[in-house]
């Protein structure tokens, strides 16, 4: 479904992802592991559009989205929880979860439809709805970021470290979470990542190990 092909990508004249050739599938829950520092975030980032690949290429249903920019890269159903998670303070909850759906222009029935699903696969976001966006605490601010992610991610949702910090009750919620999805919707690929793996429990049927920013074979020790 979404190809990387030799994709590179360069920050500040440092190169940070070398080579990177892989292929997320229809119904995998991937992990990607790797220590800080190793290029997790600025692969999502890159398949995300908000950072340029200084070679290569990332294609959707063979589809070249080199010319998509990152505000339009929702349309393809992926959604993304980055690490620092961003809620605006200003908005609700619940509006903070539509606003990626009204960023695409979707009808209100199609929206209500993704809510729905969004709290039947997260149950805890039902009482936050009404609360702004900055009255949550650090895990609940993820398991806002993770609903954000589900409402545009129809077929791919990208969700960068979401373990990192969370105590364990809301860590077996969020696992239970991902799991429910992965039932529910048999067709999603779901991608974790995580620099401390043992936080990943049973969860992925398929990891990706990273270092220095390249993919390397067999599972290296992230901790
Ligand atoms: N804004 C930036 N400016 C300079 N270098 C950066 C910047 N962001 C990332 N890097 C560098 O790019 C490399 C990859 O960083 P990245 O954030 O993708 O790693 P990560 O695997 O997500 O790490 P972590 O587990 O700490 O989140 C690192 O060497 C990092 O220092
Ligand atoms: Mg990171």
């Amino acid at each position: 479904m979404l190809k990387i092909h030799k994709v590179s990508a360069r920050i500040a004249g440092i190169t940070v992802l070398r080579g990177i050739e892989t292929e997320f599938s229809p119904g995998q829950l991937l992990a990607v592991v790797g220590r800080n520092g190793a290029g997790k975030t600025t692969l999502l980032r890159a398949i995300m559009g908000l950072l340029p690949l200084s070679s290569g290429s990332i294609s959707i249903n063979g589809t070249d989205i080199a010319s998509v920019p990152g505000h339009r890269r929702t349309e393809f159903g992926i959604g993304y929880a980055p690490e620092d998670r961003v809620m605006y303070p200003t908005f609700t909850v619940e509006e903070n979860l539509r606003l990626p759906c009204e960023v695409l222009g979707l009808p209100e029935a199609e929206i209500k439809r993704r809510l729905e699903r969004v709290l039947d696969v997260v149950p805890q976001l039902e009482p936050m709805l009404a609360r702004s966006g900055a009255a949550l605490s650090g895990g609940q601010g993820k398991m806002a970021a993770l609903g954000r992610a589900l409402m545009a991610g129809t077929k791919l949702v990208l969700l960068d470290e979401p373990f990192q910090g969370l105590a364990p009750v809301l860590a077996n919620q969020y696992a239970e979470s991902l799991r429910k999805l992965h039932q529910l919707d048999p067709a999603l690929c779901i991608v974790v990542t995580e620099s401390n793996r043992s936080l990943l429990r049973d969860l992925p049927d398929a990891t990706l190990t990273l270092e220095r920013g390249e993919l390397v074979e067999g599972e290296a020790l992230t901790h």
